[in-house]
Protein backbone atom coordinates (compact mmCIF):
# COMPACT_ATOMS: atom_id res chain seq x y z
CA UNK A 1 0.00 0.00 0.00
CA UNK A 2 1.01 3.62 -0.89
CA UNK A 3 1.97 5.39 2.56
CA UNK A 4 -0.34 7.58 2.53
CA UNK A 5 -2.84 4.62 2.33
CA UNK A 6 -1.14 2.93 5.20
CA UNK A 7 -0.52 6.18 7.40
CA UNK A 8 -4.85 6.90 6.56
CA UNK A 9 -5.49 3.04 7.48
CA UNK A 10 -3.65 2.90 10.68
CA UNK A 11 -5.25 6.40 11.60
CA UNK A 12 -8.42 4.44 11.69
CA UNK A 13 -7.31 1.47 13.35
CA UNK A 14 -5.36 2.45 15.58
CA UNK A 15 -7.88 3.44 18.49
CA UNK A 16 -8.70 -1.08 18.31
CA UNK A 17 -5.54 -2.26 17.24
CA UNK A 18 -4.51 -3.65 20.72
CA UNK A 19 -8.19 -5.17 21.22
CA UNK A 20 -8.31 -6.38 17.77
CA UNK A 21 -4.43 -7.93 16.12
CA UNK A 22 -3.25 -8.01 20.61
CA UNK A 23 -3.84 -11.47 20.86
CA UNK A 24 -3.24 -12.76 17.32
CA UNK A 25 -0.23 -11.85 16.62
CA UNK A 26 1.32 -12.62 20.00
CA UNK A 27 2.97 -15.87 19.33
CA UNK A 28 5.10 -14.22 17.04
CA UNK A 29 6.16 -11.19 19.17
CA UNK A 30 6.69 -13.77 21.88
CA UNK A 31 8.99 -16.03 19.88
CA UNK A 32 10.80 -13.16 18.66
CA UNK A 33 11.56 -11.37 21.99
CA UNK A 34 12.48 -14.47 23.42
CA UNK A 35 15.08 -15.29 20.62
CA UNK A 36 16.58 -11.43 21.43
CA UNK A 37 16.08 -11.44 24.94
CA UNK A 38 19.03 -14.35 25.02
CA UNK A 39 21.64 -11.88 24.63
CA UNK A 40 22.28 -8.72 26.64
CA UNK A 41 23.95 -4.81 25.84
CA UNK A 42 21.81 -5.14 21.86
CA UNK A 43 21.16 -2.01 20.13
CA UNK A 44 17.65 -3.27 18.30
CA UNK A 45 15.80 -1.71 15.73
CA UNK A 46 11.78 -2.29 15.91
CA UNK A 47 10.57 -1.54 12.58
CA UNK A 48 6.95 -0.71 12.23
CA UNK A 49 6.69 -0.60 16.26
CA UNK A 50 2.50 0.15 15.87
CA UNK A 51 1.92 0.97 19.21
CA UNK A 52 4.27 -0.47 21.00
CA UNK A 53 3.27 -4.50 21.99
CA UNK A 54 5.96 -5.83 21.84
CA UNK A 55 7.97 -2.82 23.93
CA UNK A 56 7.15 -3.88 27.32
CA UNK A 57 8.64 -7.42 26.73
CA UNK A 58 12.59 -6.46 25.39
CA UNK A 59 14.78 -7.18 28.25
CA UNK A 60 15.82 -3.94 30.02
CA UNK A 61 19.34 -4.28 29.21
CA UNK A 62 18.90 -4.08 25.16
CA UNK A 63 17.99 -0.85 24.06
CA UNK A 64 15.27 -0.54 21.81
CA UNK A 65 14.78 2.47 18.56
CA UNK A 66 11.22 1.95 17.43
CA UNK A 67 10.05 3.27 13.81
CA UNK A 68 6.62 3.47 12.02
CA UNK A 69 4.40 5.39 9.55
CA UNK A 70 1.56 6.00 11.81
CA UNK A 71 1.36 9.35 13.89
CA UNK A 72 -1.54 7.95 15.83
CA UNK A 73 -0.15 3.85 16.51
CA UNK A 74 3.35 5.70 17.59
CA UNK A 75 1.68 7.65 19.69
CA UNK A 76 -0.38 5.06 21.75
CA UNK A 77 3.35 3.37 21.46
CA UNK A 78 4.35 6.67 23.68
CA UNK A 79 1.66 6.29 25.88
CA UNK A 80 2.78 2.98 26.71
CA UNK A 81 6.42 3.64 27.69
CA UNK A 82 5.53 6.27 29.60
CA UNK A 83 2.77 4.12 31.35
CA UNK A 84 4.94 1.53 31.97
CA UNK A 85 8.25 3.63 33.07
CA UNK A 86 10.29 1.47 30.36
CA UNK A 87 13.93 3.41 30.70
CA UNK A 88 15.13 1.22 27.93
CA UNK A 89 13.68 2.92 24.72
CA UNK A 90 16.13 5.13 23.49
CA UNK A 91 13.32 6.77 20.71
CA UNK A 92 10.13 6.02 18.48
CA UNK A 93 10.11 7.82 15.78
CA UNK A 94 7.97 8.40 12.61
CA UNK A 95 10.11 6.85 9.49
CA UNK A 96 9.12 5.33 6.23
CA UNK A 97 10.57 1.53 6.83
CA UNK A 98 11.64 2.10 2.59
CA UNK A 99 14.16 4.55 3.09
CA UNK A 100 15.15 4.84 6.71
CA UNK A 101 17.45 7.91 7.53
CA UNK A 102 19.99 5.77 9.83
CA UNK A 103 23.37 5.64 9.29
CA UNK A 104 24.63 2.01 7.98
CA UNK A 105 25.25 -0.88 10.72
CA UNK A 106 23.59 0.93 13.42
CA UNK A 107 22.22 -1.58 14.72
CA UNK A 108 22.85 -5.33 16.37
CA UNK A 109 19.48 -6.84 15.58
CA UNK A 110 16.70 -5.42 13.09
CA UNK A 111 12.69 -6.73 13.48
CA UNK A 112 10.17 -5.90 11.26
CA UNK A 113 6.92 -7.77 12.83
CA UNK A 114 3.59 -7.94 10.80
CA UNK A 115 4.97 -5.19 8.34
CA UNK A 116 5.77 -6.54 5.03
CA UNK A 117 2.77 -7.27 3.65
CA UNK A 118 1.26 -3.21 4.50
CA UNK A 119 4.54 -2.19 2.95
CA UNK A 120 4.15 -0.39 -0.70
CA UNK A 121 7.91 -2.04 -1.69
CA UNK A 122 8.88 -5.00 0.17
CA UNK A 123 12.08 -5.48 -1.33
CA UNK A 124 13.15 -2.16 -0.59
CA UNK A 125 12.27 -2.48 3.29
CA UNK A 126 14.38 -5.65 3.18
CA UNK A 127 17.42 -3.73 1.70
CA UNK A 128 17.16 -1.03 4.50
CA UNK A 129 16.74 -3.85 7.66
CA UNK A 130 19.88 -5.00 5.66
CA UNK A 131 21.59 -1.98 5.39
CA UNK A 132 20.78 -0.76 8.98
CA UNK A 133 21.97 -3.64 10.58
CA UNK A 134 25.30 -4.69 11.78
CA UNK A 135 27.37 -7.57 9.37
CA UNK A 136 26.71 -10.46 11.14
CA UNK A 137 23.94 -8.70 13.05
CA UNK A 138 20.43 -10.70 13.11
CA UNK A 139 17.04 -9.71 11.28
CA UNK A 140 13.58 -10.91 12.48
CA UNK A 141 10.80 -11.06 10.29
CA UNK A 142 7.34 -11.92 10.82
CA UNK A 143 4.89 -12.06 8.43
CA UNK A 144 2.06 -14.21 6.28
CA UNK A 145 3.55 -15.46 3.31
CA UNK A 146 1.84 -17.25 0.84
CA UNK A 147 1.67 -20.36 -0.09
CA UNK A 148 4.77 -20.80 -3.07
CA UNK A 149 2.96 -24.39 -5.00
CA UNK A 150 -0.20 -24.59 -6.75
CA UNK A 151 -3.30 -25.28 -4.64
CA UNK A 152 -6.29 -24.09 -2.73
CA UNK A 153 -4.54 -21.98 -0.62
CA UNK A 154 -2.64 -19.69 -3.59
CA UNK A 155 -5.80 -19.56 -5.31
CA UNK A 156 -7.45 -18.39 -2.07
CA UNK A 157 -4.60 -16.00 -1.47
CA UNK A 158 -4.42 -14.86 -4.88
CA UNK A 159 -8.19 -14.00 -4.69
CA UNK A 160 -8.09 -12.19 -1.69
CA UNK A 161 -5.72 -9.94 -2.95
CA UNK A 162 -7.70 -7.92 -5.01
CA UNK A 163 -8.97 -6.54 -1.45
CA UNK A 164 -5.51 -5.57 -0.32
CA UNK A 165 -6.46 -2.15 -0.31
CA UNK A 166 -9.14 -2.83 2.11
CA UNK A 167 -7.35 -4.96 4.23
CA UNK A 168 -4.89 -3.08 4.34
CA UNK A 169 -2.27 -6.01 3.47
CA UNK A 170 -1.25 -8.50 0.77
CA UNK A 171 -2.24 -11.28 0.88
CA UNK A 172 -0.14 -12.76 -1.76
CA UNK A 173 3.41 -11.85 -0.85
CA UNK A 174 5.45 -15.32 -1.15
CA UNK A 175 8.89 -15.52 1.38
CA UNK A 176 11.48 -16.78 -1.38
CA UNK A 177 11.63 -13.71 -3.79
CA UNK A 178 11.71 -11.30 -0.95
CA UNK A 179 14.74 -13.62 0.85
CA UNK A 180 16.92 -14.94 -2.10
CA UNK A 181 19.67 -12.70 -3.35
CA UNK A 182 19.11 -10.51 -0.35
CA UNK A 183 22.53 -11.08 0.84
CA UNK A 184 21.55 -12.98 4.22
CA UNK A 185 21.52 -16.12 5.55
CA UNK A 186 18.83 -18.04 6.97
CA UNK A 187 19.02 -19.32 11.10
CA UNK A 188 15.70 -20.79 11.66
CA UNK A 189 12.32 -20.51 10.13
CA UNK A 190 8.92 -21.16 12.34
CA UNK A 191 5.52 -21.64 11.58
CA UNK A 192 3.82 -19.63 14.29
CA UNK A 193 -0.17 -20.28 15.90
CA UNK A 194 -2.98 -19.68 15.00
CA UNK A 195 -2.91 -22.46 12.42
CA UNK A 196 1.05 -21.99 10.90
CA UNK A 197 -1.00 -18.62 9.46
CA UNK A 198 2.42 -16.46 10.19
CA UNK A 199 5.77 -17.07 9.76
CA UNK A 200 9.14 -15.86 11.70
CA UNK A 201 11.91 -15.63 9.74
CA UNK A 202 15.46 -15.51 11.91
CA UNK A 203 18.15 -14.13 9.56
CA UNK A 204 21.49 -13.28 9.59
CA UNK A 205 23.02 -10.36 8.26
CA UNK A 206 26.25 -11.73 5.67
CA UNK A 207 29.41 -9.75 6.55
CA UNK A 208 30.12 -8.41 2.38
CA UNK A 209 33.82 -7.41 4.41
CA UNK A 210 34.84 -10.99 4.96
CA UNK A 211 34.66 -10.79 8.52
CA UNK A 212 31.58 -12.11 10.17
CA UNK A 213 30.67 -11.51 13.44
CA UNK A 214 29.50 -14.80 14.98
CA UNK A 215 26.92 -14.39 17.62
CA UNK A 216 25.13 -17.08 19.56
CA UNK A 217 20.88 -16.45 18.65
CA UNK A 218 18.83 -18.96 17.62
C1 LIG B 1 0.03 -4.81 11.29
S1 LIG B 1 0.81 -3.46 12.08
C2 LIG B 1 2.05 -4.27 13.08
C3 LIG B 1 2.43 -3.49 14.29
C4 LIG B 1 3.36 -4.20 15.27
N1 LIG B 1 4.59 -4.61 14.62
C5 LIG B 1 2.69 -5.39 15.92
O1 LIG B 1 3.27 -6.48 15.94
O2 LIG B 1 1.60 -5.24 16.45
C6 LIG B 1 1.79 -2.75 10.77
C7 LIG B 1 2.49 -1.48 11.19
O3 LIG B 1 3.42 -1.13 10.15
C8 LIG B 1 3.39 0.27 9.99
N2 LIG B 1 3.88 0.58 8.64
C9 LIG B 1 3.29 0.32 7.45
N3 LIG B 1 4.01 0.78 6.42
C10 LIG B 1 5.11 1.35 6.96
C11 LIG B 1 6.25 2.01 6.42
N4 LIG B 1 6.42 2.15 5.10
N5 LIG B 1 7.18 2.47 7.26
C12 LIG B 1 7.04 2.33 8.61
N6 LIG B 1 5.98 1.70 9.19
C13 LIG B 1 5.03 1.23 8.38
C14 LIG B 1 1.93 0.64 10.21
O4 LIG B 1 1.76 2.01 10.48
C15 LIG B 1 1.57 -0.29 11.38
O5 LIG B 1 1.80 0.33 12.62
Amino acid sequence: MHIDTVRAAYRRYAGVYDLVFGKSFEAGRQQTLDSINRRRGLRVLEVGVGTGLSLPDYHPDNIIVGIDASEEMLRLAHERVAKKGLKNIESLVEMDAQKMTFEDASFDVVVAMYVMTVVEDPKAVMDELKRVCKPGGDIYIVNHFSAEKAGLRLKFERMIANFAELLGWHADMPMTPLLSNAGIEIVKISKLPPFGMFTMVHCRNQDTSGEAMLQGAG
